[in-house]
């Protein structure tokens, strides 16, 4: 197990944040928090790398406390709502990074002319950070993560403001560097992201209300069906299995049958615990 959060407890003065979470991740996973604003996701997040701790609970991170030094070393971050220095270029902003990480001067140099190439950022390297557009500093900042080539990347909300090539550009990223075999954990308030990244899944709100792999999620929780009938373009909800036998029976053409999305789960569980 690469992180094992136990029982934990976060408060900032009276306000309950994380209300005794207990989550997983093994190695090579990815796995997704959702929950809605204010669900205390990013509190959870910081306290996994280390820059909170929790108030009750433990957690392990490599078999160690988040803290230690020789976990940092190990760990990627893209913290939510940061940026990377602005009065920096691209490339010292990567390069910089990897130094305070503790690489040599040979090695960062090596990382960051790699990045620079995987991330697709070799016009942009010289310019400076602030002169760039949202996107391009998100791909920055993912590069910064990767730069001591972390076994485990932590990435809140990495996609938020993203136009959907470059969120694409992104998952794409993501599922190469997991099939090296990294872990991943990815906050999302996009569904189809986690849905589409995601091994498992926590949704969260304070507490852990759901956990399971998307498709056991889906399984779970759709009480219906959605067929498409494709010759009169209708799209019908049919309960059971049996009515659902029925109404293809009936339908003459071609046909679609899904189960709900992700997106419509989470919001009917929601809807019930907040
Ligand atoms: N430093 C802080 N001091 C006081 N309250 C805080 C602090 N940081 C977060 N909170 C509160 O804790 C709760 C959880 O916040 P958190 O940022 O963890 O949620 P989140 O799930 O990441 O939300 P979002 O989806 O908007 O990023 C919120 O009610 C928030 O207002
Ligand atoms: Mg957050």
């Amino acid at each position: 197990m690469i992180v094992e959060v136990r029982n934990v407890w976060k408060f900032y003065g009276k306000l309950i944040a994380n209300e005794n979470i207990s989550m997983y991740i093994n190695e090579g996973e990815i796995v997704s928090l959702l929950g809605p604003n204010g669900a205390g996701k990013t509190t959870l997040v910081k306290q996994i790398y280390g820059e909170l701790i929790p108030d009750k609970g433990e957690i392990k991170v490599f078999s160690k406390k988040a803290t230690d030094r020789k976990v940092k070393k190990l760990m990627g971050v893209v913290p939510q709502d940061t940026e990377p220095f602005g009065d920096l270029t691209v490339w010292d902003n990567i390069y910089y990074i990897g130094r305070i990480k503790g690489l040599s001067r040979i090695q960062a140099i090596k990382n960051t002319e790699e990045l620079i190439e995987r991330l697709d950022l070799i016009d942009e390297k010289k310019k400076f950070v602030r002169d760039l557009s949202g996107g391009l500093k998100r791909r920055t900042l993912i590069a910064m993560a990767l730069v001591n080539n972390p076994k485990l990347l932590i990435l809140d909300e990495p996609t938020t403001g993203l136009d959907p090539e470059a969120r694409r550009e992104v998952w794409d990223l993501l599922i190469s560097l997991k099939k090296e075999g990294r872990s991943m954990l990815l906050t999302t308030h996009y569904l189809d992201e986690a849905e589409r990244l995601a091994d498992r899944i926590y949704l969260i709100n304070r507490k852990v209300i759901l956990e399971g792999t998307p498709s056991s999620l889906k399984e779970k929780f759709s009480t219906w069906y959605e067929v498409i009938d494709y010759s009169s373009g209708k799209i019908l909800r049919v309960k059971g299995e049996e009515e659902l036998k029925k109404v293809i029976m009936s339908i003459q053409g071609k046909f679609e049958v899904k189960l709900p999305s992700l997106e419509e789960i989470y919001l009917e569980v929601i809807k019930d615990v907040t």
